[in-house]
């Protein structure tokens, strides 16, 4: 192995992998990517990102086609071969009882293990997926030793190093992390991976295998519980006529406590939050520790998208009328669809007997795929044309700066604001009826 810059080899181009990947050809590794999708393949080594992220555009011109650090693949013998740490960075997703499905992890394994008995040099096996407690320990390195006939910690390294990647930001957290976990079976195989992030200024965490797997899905969790408590707390604060933001203000101002992720509003979606909380929900209940709080967080956050449906109702009625809504995507920033509110809130709408008409800057492919039951438009004054109320669902930028006079086509006045993004004050004065989450407004 090359003494100073280990090669890495990334198994799967979804958004970790290739994100991970471009940021650490950034850093002058040199990246093989391997996917199955001939596409997704051809578009990375054209440098035309198959999925929308901040900044990875311009990224993949520089590492692709500038550096010549980051190529992709169909062949997997190549990824191997070409590469001294290979990171496993396929999906897990959710079964129908929250318990995740590790079908690509486990078939990843054996491939990848057939290959490591085929060749001398040492590498190191690192999983980047999120996998539940004793998946690395457990099945990977079982799998990995059969096939290879090799022993782990001892021919072969292996590592659990999670991401903790905001979508819309991955770049700049991948690049500035608030710490590095890295879970190993054995000392060299920390070793190895630690010199990938010896750049890096910030604390570097050493535990086992598990304890890194967990420590994903606790501050995952963690987040996710701030989130449906806020929300919990914004919903008894409508009752009482107190405005949640001055209150998570306060709160947030406690140094223990932190302001971020006190965000009140329509709910957590996204490709993270409800599939971990489920899944350690799952793992709770498996070995006999059943998490009331985790049983909490879901039950709150999949019932607080209907809330600005409830508020709605509460001021005209549903049936027949046109409800716009403005966002769609499960955060700004991003085209992502994964278990965004809005679909729930549509849902509802529709089955109210209301009509759903939907914008969103980004997220337009991704929503029609979603939500074929809504009629889908291409800017803010198509989607408000004929409609009689709006839900304010998603907080992007455009939608911030919204004035009284670009909602005037909405016949009935009435605006739903899911996310506390506009100024209320404006529009009330100029004779809308708008509902904030978490206050109430007289
Ligand atoms: C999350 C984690 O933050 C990240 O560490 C992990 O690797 C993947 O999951 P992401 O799903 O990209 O990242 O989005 P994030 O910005 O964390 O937001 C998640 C959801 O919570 C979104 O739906 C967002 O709208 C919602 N949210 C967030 C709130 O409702 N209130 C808040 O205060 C913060």
């Amino acid at each position: 192995m090359e003494a100073s810059k280990p090669r890495i080899g990334i198994i799967g181009t979804g958004y970790v992998g290739l994100v991970s990947g471009s940021c650490f050809a950034n850093l002058g590794f040199q990246v093989t990517c391997l996917d199955i999708i001939p596409e997704k393949v051809e578009r990375i080594n054209k440098a035309d990102p198959p999925i929308y992220e901040k900044g990875l555009k311009d990224l993949l011109e520089k590492v692709v086609l500038q550096d010549k650090l980051l190529h992709a693949t169909l062949d997997r013998k190549e990824a191997i071969d070409n590469a001294d740490i290979i990171f496993i960075c396929l999906p897990t997703p959710s079964g129908a009882d929250g318990s995740i499905n590790l079908d690509f992890i486990k078939n990843e394994a054996i491939e990848i293990g057939k290959l490591l008995g085929e060749v001398d040099e040492y590498k190191v096996i690192v999983v980047k997926s999120t996998v539940v407690p004793g998946t690395t320990s457990g099945i990977v390195r079982q799998l990995l030793e059969e096939q290879s006939g090799k022993t782990a910690g001892q021919d072969f390294g292996l590592a659990m190093n999670p991401e903790f990647l905001m979508e819309g930001l991955a770049i700049s957290n991948f690049t500035n992390p608030d710490r590095v976990v890295i879970g190993s079976v054995d000392q060299q195989s920390y070793d190895f991976v630690k010199r990938l992030y010896s750049e890096f200024n910030c604390p570097i965490l050493k535990t086992s295998t598990s304890a890194a797997e967990m420590i994903k899905y606790a501050s995952n969790s963690f987040l996710a519980t701030k989130i449906s408590f806020i929300n919990e707390i914004a919903n008894v604060c409508e009752m009482l006529d107190i405005d949640v933001g001055e209150v998570a203000e306060g709160v947030g101002l406690d140094d223990r406590i932190s302001p971020r992720f006190l965000r009140a509003g329509v709910g957590f979606g996204g490709s993270c939050f409800p599939k971990d909380v489920k899944a350690l929900y799952s793992v709770s209940k498996a070995v006999n520790r059943e998490s009331n709080i985790l049983k909490a967080t879901l039950a709150t956050n999949a019932s607080q998208p209907l809330r600005s449906v409830e508020l709605l109702a509460s001021l005209m009625p549903l049936t027949g009328k046109t409800i716009a809504l403005l966002g769609l995507a499960f955060k700004p920033d991003t085209d992502d669809m994964r278990e965004a509110p809005s679909v729930i809130i549509a849902e509802k709408l529709i089955q109210e007997g209301a009509k759903v008409k939907g914008y969103d800057p980004i997220a337009k492919e991704t929503a029609e795929i979603a939500l074929p039951q809504i009629q889908h438009c291409h800017s803010v004054p198509e989607v408000l044309e004929g409609s009689d109320a709006v839900i304010l669902v998603t907080e992007w930028d455009e939608f911030k700066n919204l004035q009284p006079i670009d909602l005037s086509s909405v016949s009935q006045k009435i605006i739903i604001d899911g996310r506390r993004a506009l100024n209320w004050k404006e529009f009330r004065e100029a004779g809308f009826i708008i509902k904030v989450l978490g206050q109430s407004v007289p």
